[in-house]
């Protein structure tokens, strides 16, 4: 093995991932993201792109302070304005990068109406602008791969002249496929003078479901970065998936003979993040990370695997960070053994979380036969710290439904530490307890998801549910679960309306996100 066969991994879960509409995450989850990326061995961080906003600006800047190993990045239109920005936010990490883009084709050269030659002095500008900043500068072709050969050549020759130190092929709209891929980074590693000099970079979305496909032939073919985002967050269909990058090139290493830094053992535990606070669940037969992906569950299988398990298995369990065993403890278990499970799971919390995580551990316990890993992270994902969730409190529900309609709920909420009690109607008891709430809590948030998943099987399996709302423009997901789905709905609902009110105040009543990538620059 040699480091020409090293693979950069460039997450851009914060930047690319963030952008899909809805996901939004709050400055707390977003450093909590970029913290576990770090951790993990992600060599590069796209952490937000802070012209957007004065929280991307803030997010990225705190991610910057904060790295301990990964280049911080943050994206920059091809202006000055947004690439003094992007610095004045990644300066302060230990490695920075300035990531520049302007989109090439055809069709996105008419978004800032530039002739190819206007465009390409803006480039040798725009780039040599960033480099005069800093050492570490990214520059993208947006749409490259429906931009036309000699023009991109062109404009990748300026950028490198101008002082960029990776070339990144974006296929912006998941339009390319694999043999073109590997043909494309092929071509343009041979045919452009510098080429050598640089990183080349394979950034894929996912709209024909190639994106893993595409990115892995452009590394065959020379790529030494690829762009991706955990469980493939992003726009429409999504960006690669790191999670199958990484696998994938481990699992079939004597084919694909290239390495990366991530720890893979920590898949699990992002992958759960990324869900829970971006509010996109993972399909249950995900790659890597889906709930079925190492399930087995037909007789045959279950009897080929006992004999042994690499009859069905390409991959070890552990390997992705899933232990081994998924059935854990009862309501005899003790603290210790609470701690220690948690910690395989990826949740390392001091004396004073685990006493309130393991009262509440053993109210599941009591509640349900079996405990799981999957209940224990449904657990963890409902023990928030953060002091935002305060405000409004589930104390007590109790609904009446069955045939006849409308079903009733009764509510107690703690409102800033004072109980309030409704009792309302609805369509449904999930319709009556929010409308129980409302009747406490008044507000004009729109409901934007409102999502369900058994924790595990059985009549006895916890619910978690998600709720996003949102109000003029301003968007904030809650997360609860309990084994009672109404209940877990109606504390999902509230931990969306206190997000919503401490981003409100936050933003002064707007959301600031003013400017998108898609803008011309
Ligand atoms: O998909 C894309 O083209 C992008 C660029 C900004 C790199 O995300
Ligand atoms: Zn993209």
């Amino acid at each position: 093995m040699t480091d020409a066969n090293r693979v950069l991994i460039f997450d851009t879960t914060l930047r690319d991932g963030e952008q899909s509409p809805g996901a939004t995450m709050s400055h707390a989850e977003k450093l909590e993201i970029a913290s576990l990326l770090d951790e993990m061995g992600v060599d590069i961080i796209e952490a937000g792109f802070p012209i957007a906003s004065e929280g991307d600006f803030a997010a990225v800047s705190e991610i910057a302070r904060a790295a301990q190993n990964a280049t911080i990045c943050g994206l920059a239109r091809a202006n000055f304005k947004d690439i003094d920005r992007c610095w004045e936010a990644v300066k302060h990490a230990k490695s920075p990068r300035i990531h520049t883009f302007i989109g090439t084709s055809p069709l996105h050269r008419q978004i800032p109406n530039l002739t190819q030659d206007e465009m390409a002095d803006r480039i040798h500008e725009t780039v040599t602008h960033a480099r005069n900043l800093c050492d570490n500068v990214q520059w993208s072709p947006m749409d490259a791969t429906r931009t036309e050969f000699d023009y991109l050549c062109r404009v990748i020759e300026i950028a490198i002249k101008a002082g960029a130190t990776t070339i990144n092929i974006p296929d912006t709209v998941g339009y390319t496929a694999p043999r073109e891929s590997a043909e494309l980074i092929r071509r343009l590693i041979a045919e452009i003078p510098g080429a050598g000099d640089v990183v080349f970079a394979t950034h894929c979305h996912n709209d024909l479901g190639m994106a893993t496909a595409n990115s892995l032939a452009a590394v065959e073919a020379g790529a030494r970065q690829v762009e991706c985002t955990i469980n493939g967050l992003g726009e429409r269909a999504g960006n690669t998936a790191l999670e199958e990058v990484v696998m994938a090139v481990k699992t079939r290493h004597d084919i694909m003979p290239f390495t990366t830094g991530v720890d893979t053992t920590k898949i699990m535990h992002i992958s759960r993040r990324v869900a829970t606070v971006s509010g996109f669940a993972v399909q249950p037969n995900k790659a890597i990370v889906g709930k079925n992906a190492f399930a087995h569950e037909s007789g045959i299988h279950q009897d080929g695997m006992l004999k042994n398990p690499e009859n069905f298995e390409i991959m070890r369990p552990e390997d992705v960070g899933l232990s081994a065993t998924n059935l854990v403890m009862g309501k005899h278990s003790g603290r210790a053994a609470l701690r220690s499970k948690l910690a395989e799971l990826g949740y390392e919390m001091g004396d004073n979380q685990l006493k309130d995580v393991f009262v509440r551990f053993k109210e599941l316990a009591d509640r349900k036969k079996e405990v799981f890993d999957d209940d224990l992270v449904a657990l963890m994902r409902d023990a928030s710290t953060d002091p935002a969730d305060e405000y409004l409190k589930v104390k007590f529900l109790r609904v009446v439904c069955g045939t006849q309609a409308p079903q009733s709920a009764d509510i107690t909420l703690t409102v800033a530490g004072e109980d309030q009690q409704a009792t309302a109607q609805g369509d449904g008891p999930v319709d009556a307890a929010f409308n129980a709430v409302k009747a406490i809590y008044p507000h004009n948030a729109r409901l934007q998801l409102y999502q369900v998943h058994a924790v595990t099987e059985g009549t006895d399996a916890q619910a978690t549910v998600t709720v996003r709302m949102e109000e003029d423009g301003v968007l904030a997901t809650g997360e609860a679960a309990d084994t009672d789905t109404v209940v877990a709905s109606a504390k999902a609902y509230v931990t969306a309306l206190n997000r919503l009110r401490v981003r409100k105040e936050k933003l002064g009543g707007k959301d600031t996100r003013e400017v998108s990538y898609k803008d011309a620059g």
